[in-house]
């Protein structure tokens, strides 16, 4: 048995900050970001949250696999920005779906966390525990960035995506790991129980933090390889796959990794121009729009490949 994605979903907030308006906030230019990031704008919450973000791209997911609420086992959220952390995002997606046959729990792994959502659902359906699996990616980082730091405001995003997964005859495709609890500090943010001074009086604020370049460094060298890891166990050539949906972080970042494999850039669609890094949402919101523009095609084979904090990173072959 396999996982098979039936429906796809996406939504982001209407609300638009671009780099100009930034630069009214911060030291910061269009120009700059544009050509250290290829970020132009975000969408940002105004009225949502993630799970509200969640259910909207739940219910289009959920629609295009033609499913009924009622015929979902398994609910996983991948999430690090969750407003609440009781009950989890999940059981309150269920709750406003109406899934009640579900059982939904979160998982956090960052900017991987929608790469570790889809192993983790295909670990249960290929061993017959679960049937049907709808897997989420909602971010709502504006709520942990220092919208007075420059070198992390103008990297994010809000946003969600989804997707419906069945469980069908077939074999398994294979799937890459990793995490490095060591270079965890590389980036990090505090929870809101921790905010206040550390012992050297300095504050512990709950925002993201991060090294940027050491992030970018990791980034460029780990992604290539896991890819590489990926193609061998899976006994395929780079030639073989049609497209790399990578995390959305750094333009840079994609354009660095394709060199490296020595693949073509063309096969490496991107949208954070649009949304910014949303996270474990970058994946699904990709996949969603190049799924309803009609560029996935059955029988194609993806590779989805998402990196960041724990430091954690991954690749996972699929065909649509
Ligand atoms: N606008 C203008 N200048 C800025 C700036 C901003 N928003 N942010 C930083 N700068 C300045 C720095 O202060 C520095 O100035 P200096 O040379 O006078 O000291 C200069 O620009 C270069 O900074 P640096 O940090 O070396 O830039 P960079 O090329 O490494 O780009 C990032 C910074 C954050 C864009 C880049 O490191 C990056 O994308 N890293 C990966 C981050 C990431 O993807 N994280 C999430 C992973 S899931």
């Amino acid at each position: 048995m396999i996982g098979k994605i039936c429906g796809t979903g996406a939504y982001v907030p209407a609300h638009v900050v671009d780099n100009h308006d930034l630069s009214r906030i911060v030291d910061t230019n269009d120009t700059w970001i544009r050509e250290r990031t290829g970020v132009a704008r975000r969408h940002i919450i105004e009225n949502d949250t993630t799970v509200s973000m969640a259910v909207k791209a739940a219910r289009q997911a959920i629609e295009q696999s033609g499913i009924s609420p009622e015929e979902i086992d398994l609910i996983l959220v991948s999430t690090i920005s969750s407003e609440v952390i009781l009950p989890c995002t999940a059981c309150e997606v269920q709750k406003e779906l109406g899934a009640v046959n579900a059982t939904g729990f979160d998982l956090n792994a960052a900017c991987t966390g929608f790469v570790f959502a889809y192993n983790t659902a295909q670990a249960y359906l290929t061993a017959g525990m679960y049937h049907t699996a709808l897997i989420i990616g909602a971010e709502s980082l504006s709520n942990l960035i220092n919208w007075k730091d420059r070198s992390t405001c103008i990297l994010f995003g809000d946003g969600a995506g989804a997707a419906v997964l069945r469980a069908e005859e077939g074999a398994v495709y294979p799937a890459v790991t990793h995490s490095d609890g060591l270079k965890g500090a590389a980036l990090t943010c505090m929870s809101r129980h921790r905010q206040g001074r550390n012992e050297e009086g300095e504050d512990m604020e709950s925002y993201m933090q991060m090294d940027g370049q050491s992030v970018f460094k990791f980034a460029v060298k780990k992604v290539p390889e896991v890819i590489e890891e990926l193609l061998e166990k899976a006994g395929i050539g780079i030639e073989e796959i049609d497209y790399f949906i990578l995390h959305q972080a750094n333009r840079r970042i994609v354009e660095a990794v394709a060199k490296r494999l020595k693949a073509d850039i063309e096969k490496f669609p991107m949208n954070l121009e649009e949304y910014g890094n949303t996270s474990s949402a970058s994946i699904p919101i990709l996949l969603d729009e190049m799924n309803r523009e009609g560029r996935l095609k059955k029988g194609q084979k993806l590779i989805i490949s998402g990196f960041g904090a724990g430091l954690s990173w991954g690749a996972s072959l699929l065909e649509w």
